[in-house]
């Protein structure tokens, strides 16, 4: 008997497992417009309290998937493999991963999203550069993957709107901190994006969706589960997100900051990880099984200069203007800076960068969205001046401010102000790579 969404929405606020066709009638529900927004926010709600079971978690992830078009790439050669984040402050590992996977033999077809909540978006970080353009159609896609084995791109229109809707949706009704939304949103985009295996970086801490290692594990053990069940080798990185990842938040520095990693001038946070999650698709593709020859291998493609030109050509090949590799200035950057830190008269130790209060201040400062048709601001941001452990001389600055909008200043001082903890004792680091999870 085919059910009113009403009555489907009542059965998981009661607490039900729901039956596959309910489901998939949700799904087809979303896409069509027979759920409406007020309906579909109401189950998603129910879904955040009540949960899902492994069950529903895939037969949603499948519904989302099959939403749109499937890509297929079999002219692709390469071993095509893909790394996605759960969301992170500072986390541009993707723009200094794909060029360096391309080096390394892989091919990267690598489709991502804008920023969700306080977090950082890939396309809205690659829009910074002036020309590059995140749209692609089918045939200039696949012929950019065969020449370049590379591409950065936004789902397009026809793939997996389901999820473009769910994820707007649940972007403004409080119900991204969800382990099966957040599992059917990026497997669903993933699974359709016609690649070999994946590889997920899954965030824990106060910058992360995932607050708790245990639940960052929960939802790594289900991302690798229904991956792994749908055909495709996925491994999962657990990673820790306490404090931005690397020295850059907001676009345009953090492009600058993947050109350095890429030239191996980048901050050690940023460059473990990233060695971690592509030692980690290399593996996946068969290319380089053990992890110390794996991070061999990237560290050449880094020293050779072939990272930083495969970068190049992304640019390139993207419309995107290549002179910024080597010209930084031709970024959007603010004209204004200035500097905070503490009054203090003795050395005190940084014991809290807190991710989540620097990504809400960044919204604020203009690099993020307050609301959905919010412009972003290419040339703010903050660029950390001091990590975590890191000591504090008397009046030594903490963080530069990069401003457009003097107004907005105020504000952005006291939420940095609350998101940083000082410390009078030396504070250790906790180690960022958790554990990897596989099928
Ligand atoms: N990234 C996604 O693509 N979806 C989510 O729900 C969270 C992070």
């Amino acid at each position: 008997m085919e059910r009113l969404p009403q009555e489907i929405i009542a059965r998981k606020r009661d607490g039900y497992q729901l039956e596959r066709e309910e489901v998939e009638a949700f799904v087809a529900g979303v896409v069509s417009g027979g759920f409406k927004d007020y309906q579909a926010s109401a189950l998603l709600m129910a879904i955040v309290l009540r949960g899902m079971t492994p069950e529903e978690t895939g037969w949603l992830t499948e519904a989302m998937m099959r939403s749109g078009r499937i890509v297929d790439l079999p002219e692709i050669s390469r071993p095509k493999v893909d790394k996605h984040s759960t969301g992170g402050v500072g986390d541009k590992v993707s723009l200094i991963l794909a060029p360096l996977a391309a080096a390394c033999g892989l091919c990267v077809p690598m489709m991502s999203g804008r920023g969700l909540g306080h977090t950082g978006g890939t396309l809205d970080k690659l829009e910074a550069i002036p020309g590059f353009s995140t749209q692609l159609d089918d045939a200039a896609y696949r012929k950019q993957l065969q020449n370049i084995h590379q591409a950065m791109i936004g789902q397009s229109v026809d793939m997996v709107p389901a999820d473009r809707k769910l994820y707007a949706l649940r972007d403004v009704t409080g119900t991204v901190e969800s382990i099966p939304l957040i599992c059917a949103s990026i497997l669903s985009k993933k699974l359709a994006e016609g690649i070999d295996a994946l590889v997920l970086d899954v965030k824990f801490g106060r910058g992360a969706f995932m607050a708790t290692e245990a639940d960052g594990r929960k939802l790594a053990e289900s991302l690798v589960a229904i991956g792994t069940a749908m055909g495709k080798p996925t491994s999962a990185l657990l990673t820790r997100m306490e404090q931005p990842l690397g020295r850059m938040i907001g676009n345009s520095l953090e492009v600058i900051e993947a050109m350095d990693c890429l030239r191996g001038q980048g901050p050690a946070d940023l460059m473990e990880v990233t060695f971690a999650l592509c030692a980690e698709m290399l593996r996946l593709g068969d290319l380089e099984v053990d992890a110390a020859a794996a991070k061999a291998t990237l560290k050449k493609a880094i020293d050779s200069g072939a990272a930083l030109r495969a970068f190049r050509q992304l640019v390139e090949a993207q419309g995107g203007d290549p002179r910024v590799v080597d010209d930084y200035e031709r970024l959007p950057l603010s004209e204004h800076c200035c500097e905070i830190g503490v009054e203090n008269e003795a050395p005190l130790y940084i014991g809290r960068l807190d991710a989540r209060g620097f990504g809400q201040a960044a919204c604020v400062l203009g690099a993020g969205r307050s609301s959905m048709d919010a412009v972003i601001d290419p040339a703010v941001g903050f660029e950390l001046l001091k990590k975590e452990g890191d000591r504090v001389e008397p009046g030594e600055p903490i963080v530069r401010i990069h401003f457009t909008d003097d107004k907005k200043l105020d504000t952005v001082v006291e939420r940095l102000r609350h998101a940083i903890g000082l410390s009078k004792k030396p504070v250790a680091v906790q180690p960022l790579v958790v554990d990897r999870i596989t099928g």
